[in-house]
């Protein structure tokens, strides 16, 4: 039976471009969608930035502009990764919209009307200064049980105790410095502990296929927690000022961001419905009609560090709100990505650029090809290793794919003006065709890719082997072997053929070359054109390059020397004022190189966006393997930051302990390859040498705003 899909991955925070853990996610849901396509089945395909709550409100505020034009800045920015990663979502929408406005509060009322709701008061720290309640990470103070200073209010970095922001020596807000007051408000709270709740639940996870059997396990240990870890209540209210959605009935009140957030799937899919688009899909019923048909499979691809709101709380949202909601048929979980074993902040995005990887030239479907070969159906991290993906990469794409049709396509245009004719055996060469996909397609159906690809390639090996040993090129030389040599490369060109037409979820670039220019096809492969051999063959063209491993040190080179739009500016002939080179990513807050127009005036407005505070130096130290850089630790006055600072050359770090100076403070993290750098010192240089650190006046104290 044709099966319509809806498929979704995780909605990425709004308030930073992707990092190599979203695209690894999108490219996995990306593989499975379109082979869901070649399989002959519907899907919708949509995504959408997860817009509200209040690190994305604070970030706005720090820069001068309101959430909606953060929100609408890092939007604008995602298709160039979409696109660069042939990444085919059918719509990308925003949870910050009306659709998910109305929907989120309609799913709330039928949640209240059905008695799962409720307000009791809860006691939180409170910033006076900033007139908000502050949320874990906004509290630090000394650790109750080691003292050290400055650790997040719910646990210490030193020595990993938990506890909660009250118990905390010496609280400070991170937002204002202020000492926090407890204060209470009534919040709202969904009733996951209710009987109804956890036995549906129980019998959501137990339905097969719904989530992978250890994602199961995780979350009935959740549900069946006691004690201390007993299942409790979710918290679903948070007080203004908040950017989110209103709580009807509630002034002042807003939907915690993860609440709205899962509904943001189901509005970007109204959006998706009602602008037409669907329609356009072939999709000819509306939005509600949809989603309660019986064929209708709604899928999320999410990362494992957010299963517990979409394994608990989003299916019993669902449910209990009722039709034309529906509980998810499918949450599939992956792992995370590391790069050469390096874990990756998910907040940070450290690891490998995806917008340097798709700058320097590297071949997107070299990535998606790499990512395909490392999945599998498990909740298992991957790991991007650059040697191994060189290797990976030539030895399968170029050396057994396609290689194949370099060598096989030249034969026949040279000898047989393109003309393919088939043996006797070509009965034969389709089941085994047949065969192979069949187990193929049960490999990428349970998103086992990793198996895919290997049983796509040991295909590829058999008919290298049978090319190489029937030495074509030997029968070439010889007008009495030319039934041979036909034979030869026809086999292998029909081979060829299976092998794109199999590869096509993964390679949608060059599976569309292959049909257009290799076999003159005015339409993309199709599944059933495995059990058609081809006829005629056009010359070959180049269809993919070799990685040189060269791109790959170009894209781990450390930002401190890379070369390309993300570089710091490079010092100017003329004195100025400059980024200490490699102290961050000062290429928009630098000045421009010499040789573009640089514009004579700014608006005060402009100049106030640059943060720049006096910083007393904490601590400098070299840096193991870095020329150039200085580790310097620099204390704000209620927080420190570590910046990356290209000025060893000119400082023995021990002679800037403790002396002030002045940092760009807003300035988004950027990763280096020895750490993220937090910031930016300023210093000058110019012809008369430098760096040359600036200093503040006697008088001035750490966290002082300069202006
Ligand atoms: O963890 C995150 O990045 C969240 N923004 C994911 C939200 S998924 C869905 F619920 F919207
Ligand atoms: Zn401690």
């Amino acid at each position: 039976m044709s099966e319509t899909f809806f498929v979704t991955t995780a909605l990425p925070y709004a308030n930073g471009p992707f990092h190599i853990g979203h695209i690894m996610e999108y490219i996995q849901a990306d593989i499975w969608v379109r082979f869901q396509r070649l399989q002959g089945h519907r899907v919708h395909f949509v995504g959408a930035d997860d817009a509200h709550g209040a690190p994305i409100m604070l970030k706005a505020e720090a820069e001068g502009v309101t959430p909606q034009e953060l929100v609408q800045r890092i939007a604008a920015g995602r298709p160039r990764y979409l696109e660069g990663f042939h990444i085919g979502f059918d719509h990308w929408h925003s949870t910050d919209s009306p659709e998910n406005v109305a929907l989120s509060q309609d799913i709330y009322r039928r949640l209240k009307a059905a008695g799962l709701i409720y307000a009791r008061p809860v006691e939180q720290f409170y910033d006076p200064l900033k007139g908000m309640f502050l949320a874990d990470r906004y509290i630090k103070g000394e650790c109750p049980k080691c003292h050290s200073k400055d650790q997040y209010g719910d646990a210490c970095e030193v020595c990993s105790s938990v506890y909660s922001p009250t118990e905390l020596i010496e609280p400070y807000s991170t937002l204002t410095g202020a000492k926090p007051v407890l204060k209470t408000s009534d919040h709202f709270f969904f009733r996951l502990s209710d009987p109804r709740c956890v036995a549906f639940l129980h019998e959501w996870l137990e339905y097969p296929g719904h989530v992978q059997p250890q994602v199961a396990n995780k979350a009935r240990e959740w549900l069946s927690g006691e004690g201390d870890r007993a299942l409790s209540d979710w918290d679903i209210s948070r007080d203004a000022p908040y950017f989110g959605i209103a709580i009807p009935d509630a002034p002042g009140k807003y939907f915690y961001v993860w609440l709205d957030a899962p509904v943001g799937y189901l509005a970007s899919l109204k959006n998706y419905f009602d602008s037409g688009k669907a329609r356009a899909n072939g999709e000819l019923r509306g939005f509600e009609e949809f989603l309660t048909a019986a064929d209708t499979r709604q899928v999320h691809f999410i990362g494992k560090d957010i299963i517990y709101f979409h394994t608990l709380f989003w299916p019993a949202m669902l449910k209990f709100a009722g039709a034309p909601y529906k509980v998810p048929d499918n949450v599939h979980v992956h792992g995370f990505i590391t790069v050469s074993g390096e874990k990756m902040s998910k907040s940070r995005g450290t690891g490998i650029s995806p917008l340097r990887y798709l700058e320097i030239g590297m071949n997107p479907e070299w990535l998606r090809y790499y990512i395909a070969a490392k999945l599998n159906a498990n909740v298992v991290d991957i790991d991007f290793n650059p040697d191994d993906f060189v290797a990976r990469v030539n030895s399968d794409l170029i050396g057994k794919y396609v290689n194949i049709a370099s060598r096989a396509a030249n034969f026949i245009t040279r000898h047989f003006e393109g003309v393919i004719e088939y043996g006797p055996a070509l009965e034969a060469l389709t089941q085994e065709a047949r065969w192979v996909a069949g187990q193929v397609r049960e490999s990428y159906e349970s998103r086992e890719f990793g198996l895919a690809m290997r049983q796509t390639m040991t295909f590829a090996d058999r008919i290298n082997q049978e090319f190489d040993a029937r030495q074509p090129w030997v029968a070439a030389k010889d007008p009495g072997r030319r039934a041979e040599l036909q034979d030869t490369c026809a086999r292998a060109l029909y081979g060829f053929k299976v092998l794109s037409v199999l590869l096509t979820p993964v390679l949608p670039e060059v599976s569309g070359r292959v049909a257009r220019e290799l076999f003159g096809l005015e339409r993309p492969l199709r599944w059933d054109d495995l059990l058609e051999p081809p006829s005629r063959v056009n010359p070959y063209q180049h269809l993919m390059t070799r990685v040189d491993p060269k791109q790959l040190d170009a894209l781990l080179e450390p930002a401190e020397t890379q070369t390309d739009t993300a570089k710091t500016a490079e010092p100017a002939k003329a004195p100025k004022a400059s980024p200490a080179p490699g102290a961050a990513a000062a290429a928009k807050a630098g000045p421009a190189s010499q040789a573009e127009a640089v514009p004579a005036t700014i608006a005060i407005d402009d100049f106030k966006k640059v943060d720049l505070r006096v910083a007393r130096i904490a601590a400098a130290e070299h840096v193991a393997g870095a020329d150039k850089l200085l580790k310097l630790t620099l204390d704000l006055g209620h927080e420190t930051r570590t910046v990356f600072a290209g000025i060893k050359a000119a400082y023995d770090p021990q002679t800037l302990v403790g002396r002030l100076t002045v940092m760009v403070a807003n300035l988004a993290p950027r990763k280096m390859k020895f750490g993220l750098s937090e910031g930016m010192v300023l210093a000058a240089s110019g012809e008369a040498g430098g760096p040359y650190l600036l200093s503040p006046d006697s008088g001035a104290t750490p966290g002082m705003r300069i202006s």
